[in-house]
């Protein structure tokens, strides 16, 4: 009994992310049937019952679920390139930060921009990640900290799905850093956020998450369990930046809030990472911030691994610690920097990256009702896309099975 679909890839090689016990779950010489922007059967390559009016000859090329960058940070105005030099200079991330450089410099150039010109940057930001086959990019707020600013980019981040065929998930991280008009009054701030702010963004469906930056030169765990409280009693999920530069117990408390994810991580402490099984919390790896930070202090990847929780890995792209607008890259140097394998990396980016965005029951695998969000790659091998820097872009990408234009 033939199967008709709207698209059917052939003769591939499927890197499927399934747990099917085999590496990257492969499966060997298969087709890929798609309808209605999903994958309705996956079947041998020679014994294939689908037919579709769309039929790709894959010649034998592995396919693997579009690339997912759970963490970024890639609506903001001006940049802090001069920031890079002063660090090369002596002065520390926290130090600039203390100064009002840092997040606040930000926060200054992004009030100021436009909506048109953030989302002129913002487009060629992502457009670079959508070239190495990424299919769903998670934007956070942030640099904007007031009201007005704080929805101008959220609006513009979610308007990328106008301009690029990608999917975008936004997060409001309104607890990222204190802005000047509150200097000295934190917890005010705080009770903004809480009482303003998150249910504004419930309200209006803003965002899909709710964030903070957990640390001594952002909010303390009183002030963040406060938030994560403001956003449960509003139905939003939470994530957290944590234990990115000291050890402030926030992935604890991310836990007892049934985090999505605890991101960056290089100061939780091994004895710790057990909370984060309970919590089904995913472990994001940021190593471009680790590298132009030049930290020293790594992730806990052996108690991770120990624990099984799920370790996705993320650009983290923005204009301070991470600007770094190539998932293929953050995945080479989770290899290089973390040790991670290969295929811990293109796990991270792919099925782990759709949990800590809790978008795993239909993306980030090449499975049976996932959405059909692909990469058709001309390599020997799924370890040759975090083995080399800067050498493979796909041969075609799909997203929600429509073959994707040329970006
Ligand atoms: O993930 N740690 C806090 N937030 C960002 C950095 C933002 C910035 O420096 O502008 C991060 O590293
Ligand atoms: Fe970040």
């Amino acid at each position: 009994m033939p199967v008709t679909c709207d698209v059917l890839i052939n003769n591939v090689q499927l890197a499927s992310m399934q747990d099917n016990g085999k590496p990257y779950g492969l499966i060997p010489n298969a087709s890929v049937a798609i309808a209605h922007g999903n994958i309705v059967g996956i079947f041998a390559a020679t014994d294939c019952p689908a037919i579709a009016k769309n039929t790709v000859d894959g010649n034998g090329a592995w396919l693997l679920p579009g690339f997912i960058d759970c963490h970024t940070h890639l609506v903001f105005g001006g940049s802090r390139a001069n920031e890079f030099e002063q660090r090369l200079l002596g002065q520390s991330y926290a130090e600039i930060a203390q100064q009002g450089g840092g997040i606040r410099a930000t926060v200054a150039a992004t009030r100021q921009a436009s909506a048109e010109t953030l989302l002129h940057s913002a487009l060629a930001r992502a457009k670079r990640l959508c070239v190495e086959g990424v299919t769903t990019i998670e934007v956070k707020s942030g640099y904007g900290l007031d009201l007005a600013t704080e929805i101008k980019m959220l609006k513009v981040a979610k308007q990328l799905e106008d301009h690029l065929e990608l999917n975008i998930i936004t997060t409001y991280l309104g607890a990222h850093a204190l802005p000047a008009e509150y200097a000295g009054r934190g917890d005010d701030y705080i009770d903004f956020i809480c009482e303003e702010v998150i249910p504004h963004i419930a309200k209006h469906k803003l965002a899909d998450a709710v964030d903070v930056f957990c640390e001594k030169i952002g909010f303390s765990l009183a002030q963040c369990r406060k938030v994560f409280s403001a956003a449960a009693a509003h139905g939003l999920r939470v994530k957290a930046h944590v234990e990115q530069l000291s050890d402030l117990q926030g992935a604890k408390l991310a836990a007892e809030f049934q985090a999505l994810s605890v991101d960056h991580i290089e100061y939780l402490a091994a004895h710790d990472v057990g909370c984060l099984k309970a919590a089904d919390c995913v472990a994001v790896l940021l190593p471009g911030a680790f590298y132009y930070l030049n930290e020293s202090q790594k992730p806990p990847i052996a108690a991770l691994r120990q624990h099984n929780i799920p370790m996705a890995v993320a650009t983290d792209l923005n204009p301070g610690s991470s600007p770094i607008s190539s998932i293929l890259t953050a995945m080479n140097m989770a290899c290089v920097l973390f040790q991670l394998s290969p295929e811990e990396a293109l796990r991270g980016a792919t099925c782990h990256a759709a949990k800590a965005l809790n978008l795993h029951k239909h993306t980030g695998k090449i499975a049976q009702g996932y959405a059909a969000d692909l990469c058709l790659w001309d390599i020997t091998h799924p370890v040759d896309l975090v083995y080399g820097i800067n050498q493979y872009r796909p041969r075609c990408v799909w997203q929600g099975g429509r073959m994707r234009q040329a970006v």
